[in-house]
C-alpha cells in the first residue's frame, strides 16, 4: 500500500471534497432529484447517496483498502472502532438546506488514525470555502490561516447549536436553550454542523454545541482543534469508544469560554 504523508492525505481530500461539492452544485442547477425520508424522519436525496459513492470510489482508489464511515453507505460506526486507519464522510451535511435551496451544505471528510483525527476537509460549496487541517499543521480557510476569537464572557458569545430529527429527542434540549438564550448573546441555527464547528474554528461563532453522528463533526474536530479552538464533550465518554469518534454532547469553543459554557450546560441539564 502507498504511504501518503499527512499534506498529501489532505491534499487529495481536498481535491475529493471539491469534486463531491461540483457534483452538489450541478445537481442544484438540474434540480432533477428526489427526496424521501429514512429512519422515518430523516431527509435524504438522491444526491446524497450519489455524492457519497463518488467520494467511497476516490477515496478507494487513492487509499485502497482503508475503512470507510459514511453516513449513506456505511453509517455503523461500531463496525469500525478498532480500524487502525478510518475515513468519516458526510457527502452532504445540511441536507434539509440542500433540499430548500439554502447555502449552508458542506462536504465533510475526516481521516483517523488509531482513533485519532488527523486530517480533516470541510467544503461549502454555495459558500465558495473550504476549511482544512492536518495534524500539526494549522488550519486554514481557502488556504489562509485561521483562528478562533478572543471571546471570554458569555454575554458576548455567539452560539451555534443543532436539534435531532426526532422531535421528542428535542424537548429536553429546550433547558439549554433557555440557558444560552438568557445568558449568551445569542444563538444560530444554521443546519449543518460541520460548517457551525469550522464557523467556531474560524471565529464567527464563540461556541457550538450539539449531540452528532460521526460524519457530521470529526473533519471540523480537526479544523477547530488544530485552529486552536477547545474540543471537548460535556459529559466523560465511554473507554470504548475513542474519543475523537464519539458525537455525544460535543463543545467546541474559542478558549476563552470553554469552562463558562460547559458549566451553563451542564446546570442546565440539571435543572
Ligand atoms: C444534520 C446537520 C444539522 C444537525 C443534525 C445533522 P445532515 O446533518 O448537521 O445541522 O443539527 O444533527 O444530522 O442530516 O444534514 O447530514
Ligand atoms: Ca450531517
Ligand atoms: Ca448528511
Amino acid at each position: 500500500m502507498t504511504e501518503h504523508t499527512l499534506q498529501a492525505r489532505l491534499s487529495l481530500t481536498i481535491k475529493i471534497a471539491e469534486e463531491a461539492g461540483q457534483m452538489i452544485i450541478n445537481a442544484r442547477e438540474q434540480q432533477g432529484f428526489s427526496q424521501r425520508l429514512k429512519k422515518d424522519n430523516e431527509l435524504v436525496t438522491d444526491v446524497d447517496v450519489a455524492v457519497d459513492k463518488l467520494i467511497s470510489q476516490r477515496l478507494e482508489e487513492h487509499f485502497p483498502g482503508e475503512a470507510r464511515l459514511s453516513e449513506e453507505l456505511a453509517p455503523e460506526s461500531a463496525l469500525h472502532v478498532e480500524a487502525p486507519q478510518l475515513w468519516v464522510v458526510d457527502p452532504i451535511d445540511g441536507t434539509v438546506n440542500f433540499a430548500q435551496g439554502l447555502r449552508h451544505v458542506a462536504v465533510s471528510i475526516g481521516w483517523m488514525e488509531d482513533g485519532v483525527a488527523k486530517v480533516g476537509v470541510v467544503h461549502a460549496p454555495f459558500l465558495g470555502e473550504t476549511f482544512s487541517a492536518a495534524e500539526g499543521c494549522g488550519s486554514f480557510c481557502n488556504g489562509h490561516p485561521i483562528k478562533p476569537s478572543d471571546a471570554d464572557v458569555l454575554g458576548s458569545t455567539l452560539v451555534g447549536t443543532g436539534f435531532p430529527y426526532r422531535k421528542e429527542a428535542r424537548k429536553r434540549l429546550l433547558k439549554r436553550l433557555d440557558a444560552v438564550l438568557t445568558h449568551c448573546q445569542d444563538i444560530r441555527r444554521n443546519g449543518a454542523a460541520a460548517l457551525d464547528i469550522c464557523d467556531v474554528a474560524c471565529g464567527r461563532l464563540d461556541a457550538y454545541y450539539e449531540t452528532v453522528s460521526p460524519w457530521d463533526f470529526v473533519a471540523g474536530w480537526v479544523i477547530a482543534r488544530e485552529a486552536g479552538a477547545s474540543v471537548g464533550h460535556l459529559y466523560q465518554v465511554p473507554s470504548s469508544v475513542p474519543v475523537d469518534l464519539y458525537p455525544d454532547n460535543l463543545l467546541v469553543t474559542a478558549p476563552g469560554v470553554h469552562d463558562a459554557m460547559r458549566q451553563l450546560l451542564l446546570e442546565a441539564d440539571q435543572t
